[in-house]
């Protein structure tokens, strides 16, 4: 599948999502705000991306998820954001930056709450292991993450 727009750099607060991301699944997410979903490409494409992101100017690895969560049925797409490291803190109100790198797999339903766990934690070993590619781990340095 040819995925187009990337890489995607995007820039956004962390606004409230339902929150069951760290409660319901242990992966909790930044949900960006309206503005970032709004300015999405009409042709971009809903799925789950892997890239880098910066938290006040400190890089992270991390996995997106664009769309609606057919899981759990959203009416509004979502750009949401999983970081690769366990932070104490929630980051609402924060400015998150990150650039989208690469695309692992289109969003789907699943019929157990278990199995869409285990999808997301495959996802984020795929992420943590393309990352390494240096192609891909040369952008950890992208200037766009921290100034
Ligand atoms: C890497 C990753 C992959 C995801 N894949 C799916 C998916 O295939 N289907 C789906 O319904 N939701 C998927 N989600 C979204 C979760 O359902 C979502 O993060 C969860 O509902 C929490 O949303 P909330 O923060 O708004 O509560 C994925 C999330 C992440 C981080």
């Amino acid at each position: 599948m040819s995925v187009k727009n990337l890489p995607y750099y995007v820039s956004g607060l962390v606004v409230k999502g339902f929150g069951r991301g760290s409660k319901d699944l242990g992966v909790p997410t930044a949900n960006l705000e309206d503005k970032v979903v709004d300015a999405l490409p009409s042709d971009f494409n809903t799925g789950v991306y892997y890239g880098w992101a910066s938290i006040d100017r400190k890089v992270y690895k991390m996995v997106a998820s664009i769309g609606w969560n057919p899981f759990y049925k959203n009416k509004k797409k979502t750009v949401e954001v999983h970081l690769l490291y366990k932070f104490e803190n929630d980051f609402y109100g924060k400015q998150i930056k990150a650039i989208f790198l690469d695309y692992i797999r289109p969003e789907k339903n699943f019929t157990s709450k278990e199995e869409l766990i285990k999808a997301i934690n495959n996802d984020i070993a795929t992420a943590d292991q393309l990352l390494q590619q240096p192609n891909m781990n040369a952008y950890k340095d992208n200037k766009f993450l921290v100034e």
